[in-house]
Parts: C-alpha cells; structure tokens; sequence
C-alpha cells in the first residue's frame, strides 16, 4: 500500500520500527549549527506579539505548536485563564476557520481574552523564542504531520534540523499522534538528545481536545503521546547554551 494517511485516517507507512536513520540524524543535528535564514513574515509575526508585550519574559505562557483552527488553543485558555495560550500554525486556511476573527485579518495576531493565535513557521518562531530566553510552561504538539514515507524522516519533527532548539525551548512537551512509529521515534530522540529514558505511551481520554484528536477518537483508533518533562528540558537546554553547537 502506497505511504499516505488513508480515508479513516490511520497513518498507512511502508516503516513499521523506527528509522535505521534517526540516530545517525538527531546526532548530526545535535552537532552542527543550523544556520537555515530565518522565516521573514514569522519573524514578523513574532515582534507583534513581542510588541504588545504578549511575550515578556516575566509572563508564562502555553504554547499550541501547529494549532490548525485553534480549538484545542481555546481549549487550554479555557482550562487556563490565568496564562496566555499561543497557538502558532503556518496554514492561512485553518487559521481563518477558527471563528476567532475575519480571515483577512488572519496574517495579524488573533486575540480573545488569554487566547492568541499566530500565522508563523514553527522552525522560525521556536528559534526567535530560543533566542531571547522565553520558555513556554507547556508545549503541546498535537497530532503533527506524520511524514509517513520512509524518505521524509527529515521532515518529521524529530528528524528535522530545528529539533535541538525545539528541546531547548524548555517546559514540558507533550506530543500526542496516532502513528506509534512517529511517537517511538520522537520518544527515541529525546532520549538520546537529553540522555534521559523519555518513552511514548498509549493515550486515553474522554475528550478530544483538537479536531484530529476528535476525529481519530471517533474512529477509535489508538492514540499516543510522549512527555518530556520541563527538568529534563531545562538541563539540555543549561548543556547546549553553555558552548554546544546544537541550536
Ligand atoms: C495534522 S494538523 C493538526 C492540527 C491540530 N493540532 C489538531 O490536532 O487538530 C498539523 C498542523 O500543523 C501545521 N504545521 C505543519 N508544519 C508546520 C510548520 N512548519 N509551521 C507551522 N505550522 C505547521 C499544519 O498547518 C496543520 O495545521
């Protein structure tokens, strides 16, 4: 069977363990600067949210990586209203489905009380948030690209270059998907990044927090999540900002 997402939504893969590859790639990146230019209209995005001191390093914040229409955002601001939840998505076409404003207006920042939502590519804005010091308290990943074909390892975000600054970001991951091969290998190269034994485990909730999450739970296909948590992500990040070449 071809590799692709099938019509139910199970991830179809020729890979069924992980990647002979992963090790080998997580340890290149961990030992070369990533030195891709910086997405401009992210950068942009950024400096807004900067600007109107959404982001300062004296408020905690969540973070909503790859939002999609920004349910499961509102979600956590709900459950949250004493933080501010950020949820950043490249797409302008699930942004502007997220009720929260006019989708011309989608290039902007989307406010609701504690909730906002960004247009930006995460591999831009985790790197600017790096930069200036600003860690997230959590950061959820939920249900990100799978990159099923065996080729597309680097595309996975634990095969990509960005990784290293995406555990130096710091607080405590969660990444839930329904592929156990993506959560196997995201779990592997925490571990191996941190040195610490991070492990993917099956997920179970009443509720679904996220459109793919409600989805995949309607189906009653079996989800997973890995954690990686904040102590662990706070000593990788201490290892590689005192002179490793990682980020
Ligand atoms: C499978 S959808 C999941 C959406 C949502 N989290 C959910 O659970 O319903 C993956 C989302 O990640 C976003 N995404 C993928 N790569 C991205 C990138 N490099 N920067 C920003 N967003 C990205 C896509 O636009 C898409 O909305």
């Amino acid at each position: 069977m071809a590799d692709n997402i099938s019509q139910a939504g199970l991830v179809s893969s020729c890979q069924h363990d992980i990647h002979s590859q992963l090790e080998r790639c997580v340890r290149r990146h961990l030992d070369t600067p990533w030195l891709q230019p910086l997405h401009r209209p992210s950068v942009v995005a950024y400096a807004l949210l900067r600007s109107r001191n959404l982001l300062t390093k004296d408020k905690s914040f969540i973070l909503d990586s790859g939002c999609g229409t920004g349910n499961s955002t509102r979600y956590l601001a709900a459950r949250h209203p004493g933080q501010l939840v950020i949820g950043v998505d490249r797409s302008r076409v699930r942004l502007g489905r997220s009720g929260m404003a006019d989708p011309s207006v989608v290039d902007g920042l989307m406010q609701h009380h504690n909730c906002v939502l960004v247009r930006a590519e995460l591999a831009t804005f985790w790197r600017l948030l790096v930069r200036d010091g600003l860690a997230p308290d959590k950061h959820f990943l939920l249900y990100p690209n799978p990159w099923p074909k065996v080729a597309h390892l680097k595309r996975r975000w634990h095969g990509h270059p960005v990784f290293p600054s995406l555990l130096a970001l710091g607080g405590e991951i969660e990444m839930r998907c329904n592929w156990e091969v993506y959560a196997m290998e995201f779990a592997r190269a925490a571990s191996l990044a941190t040195g610490q034994s991070i492990v993917a485990k099956p997920y179970r909730s009443q509720e679904g927090i996220s459109p793919f999450e409600r989805k995949y739970m309607q189906r009653r296909q079996k989800l997973f999540a890995v954690t990686v948590p904040q102590d662990v992500l706070a000593a990788f990040r201490s290892f590689v900002t005192a002179g490793q070449p990682a980020l």
